[in-house]
């Protein structure tokens, strides 16, 4: 375990600060293969419900490909043509107690042994029972969904850091590209679909607007 702290809490604000939601990047400035490395590390290396990753992460540097998203995604217009690095974060669609996915995840990924995998995927069974997912595709859809969001707060962070910038997106038209990504047989059959776009790069020009927030007092609430 590595307890050393590499980072200050002063760059951790100040990568916060620097990160804003790029719209159009420096088309002649590609990002390392090591730093883009590093930044689907931090994906990777995301914390998920079990630890059941239910993520894919489609990197799209295809100009057809990248066109052909970008006429069914107002929201990544600029982007899409820009990135030096285009993201398509896929969710898992079937993320059952018992499906093969998680029964090889705990078994062979996560080296569970028999007793801790039925533990395990007993106690998934209850959650999952309980809160309707096994009921509806939608919201066992949608919990993957809510995870991948975690690893592309963390990827975003992880390049601010690096002095990398991103823009996440959601400004898609979800049915049209998992038609798009399904023809070019990136969901697996159905065991995927898109969840969110993560475009990287280096900006062109200073953000448009300084940062906005509400203040610490509107948002916490102490109790
Ligand atoms: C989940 C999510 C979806 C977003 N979708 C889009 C989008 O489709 N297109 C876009 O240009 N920006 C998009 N944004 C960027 C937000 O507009 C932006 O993060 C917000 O205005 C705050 O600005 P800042 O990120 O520069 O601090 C999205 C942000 C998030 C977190």
């Amino acid at each position: 375990m590595n307890t050393t702290i590499p980072v200050s809490k002063e760059q951790v604000i100040s990568a916060f600060q620097y990160r804003h939601a790029t719209k159009t990047f420096n088309t002649n400035k590609k990002i390392s293969g090591e730093d883009f490395n590093y930044i689907l590390e931090t994906g990777r290396l995301s914390p998920s419900t079990m630890g059941l990753e239910p993520w894919k992460f489609v990197v799209v540097q295809n100009p057809e490909l990248r066109n052909k998203l970008k006429e069914v995604s107002p929201g990544a217009q600029r982007q899409l043509d820009t990135a030096s690095h285009f993201l398509v974060i896929l969710a898992r669609t079937n993320l059952r107690y018992d499906s093969e996915y998680v029964m090889n995840q705990l078994k062979n990924v996560k080296k569970m042994p028999e007793e801790v995998v039925t533990f395990y995927s007993s106690a998934l069974k209850g959650v999952q029972e309980e809160s309707g997912l096994l009921k509806d595709e939608r919201l066992l859809y949608e919990w993957s969904a809510k995870q991948t969001y975690i690893a592309l707060g963390n990827m975003m962070t992880a390049a601010a850091l690096a002095g990398i910038d991103s823009c996440p997106m959601e400004g898609f038209d979800y049915a049209a590209v998992d038609h798009i990504l399904e023809e070019e047989g990136l969901l697996q059959e159905g065991n995927f679909k898109a969840s969110v776009m993560l475009a990287f790069g280096y900006r062109n020009e200073e953000p448009e607007r300084v940062k906005t927030r509400n203040d610490m007092e509107h948002i916490v609430h102490w109790s």
